[in-house]
């Protein structure tokens, strides 16, 4: 049977993009395969919060798993630093990472600003601590969205210098990006992805968003001067964000998208764009709330934390001894 392990940070309202090129891919695989997903927020930490934030977005973001279909009996949830051989293992890592190797990941650059001086160490290292996630579970495969491609890529670059320098501990993990919604882009700009920390509420959908709010959003997406709903990523960006949207969550490939809508305009594509949307969102809203405080989320990441230390310290045994670290 196939591994898998993914992560999400704790950190602002899970949005469609976050459903659509990462949770969505989860609920799927759980079935055919072993999966581990995790609540990561130990990467959180690379940028300040809010202690009290951070514990409740923790906890919300399990509830979050929860809702959208996660069963506790097929797949481990737990939250990253409740398994201390990660922060281990990251720093195992760290000393076979290259300062070079690091200074290209772009989600560094973006988030640093350009500002290498000032960033956070942990900013800079983040990439190593994923590897570490990913690489202690032996996963086969990580589903995650178009932008962690680059992550993935040095996870296996690491994996295959330990395994090269060391001895064979690791499995080379490969990354599982989804056909349709890898990439959603914000609503209000077409050209920038949909991101938890854009300053803009027009920006995202979140998933727990008021029906209400999901409509104004929807009706204010930028779309263009045309008429026509037809997929075009580079003439037409914004209806063609809006026609993913509609096909991962309704189920229509764009083609159908095309023909359902020819001659008929984007307004009612738009309503019906906001009836799928928020006909899809509704039941995971429902089951978040009913469990969102009942204890039963705690339950969950408590049996998780058992399960997942038990995997991650049989990978963490065998990197200390192909090391030389002496163990008793
Ligand atoms: P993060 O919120 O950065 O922890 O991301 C969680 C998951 O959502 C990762 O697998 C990302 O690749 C994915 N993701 C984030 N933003 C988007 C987006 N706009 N479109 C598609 N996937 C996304
Ligand atoms: N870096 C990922 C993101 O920003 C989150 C993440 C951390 C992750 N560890 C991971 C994703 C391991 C997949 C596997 O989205």
């Amino acid at each position: 049977m196939k591994r898998i392990f993914s992560g999400t940070q704790p950190t602002g309202e899970i949005h469609l993009g976050n459903y659509l090129g990462a949770l969505k891919q989860y609920v799927e695989l759980q079935n055919g395969a072993e999966c581990y997903f995790c609540v990561v927020n130990l990467h959180a930490l690379t940028i300040p919060r809010d202690p009290a934030d951070l514990r409740e977005k923790t906890l919300d973001l399990a509830a979050i798993y929860l809702a959208i279909g996660l069963d506790p009996k097929k797949a481990t949830l737990f939250v990253q630093s409740h398994v201390p051989a990660h922060t281990e293992a990251a720093w195992l890592l760290q000393c076979i990472s290259r300062i070079g190797e690091l200074s290209r990941m772009v989600q560094f650059k973006e988030k640093s600003k350009g500002s290498a001086e000032s960033a956070g160490v942990g900013l800079f290292t983040y990439p190593v601590l994923q590897a570490a996630d990913i690489l202690l579970y032996q996963a086969d495969q990580v589903p995650v969205g178009e932008d962690q491609k680059q992550h993935l890529e040095l996870t296996r670059d690491l994996a295959e210098r330990f395994n090269r320098d060391y001895g064979e501990v690791f499995v080379i993990p490969e990354v599982l990006i989804p056909k349709v919604g890898a990439r959603v882009m914000a609503l209000d700009d077409p050209t920038k992805k949909m991101s938890k920390s854009s300053d803009s509420k027009w920006n995202n959908i979140g998933l727990l968003d008021e029906p209400k709010q999901i409509e104004k959003k929807l009706k204010r997406a930028v779309t263009d001067s045309e008429n026509e709903v037809r997929f075009d990523r580079e003439q037409k960006p914004g209806i063609s964000n809006l026609m993913t949207i509609y096909s991962a969550l309704g189920g229509l490939s764009l083609a159908e998208i095309e023909k359902k809508y020819e001659g008929v305009g984007y307004g009612q594509f738009k309503r019906d764009l906001i009836e799928v949307t928020l006909e899809s969102l509704r039941p995971i809203q429902e089951r978040y709330a009913e469990i969102r405080h009942s204890g039963y989320v705690e339950e969950v990441l408590r049996d998780g934390a058992e399960r997942a230390n038990k995997m991650a310290n049989e990978t963490l045994y065998k990197m200390r001894e192909a090391m030389g670290l002496l163990q008793f």
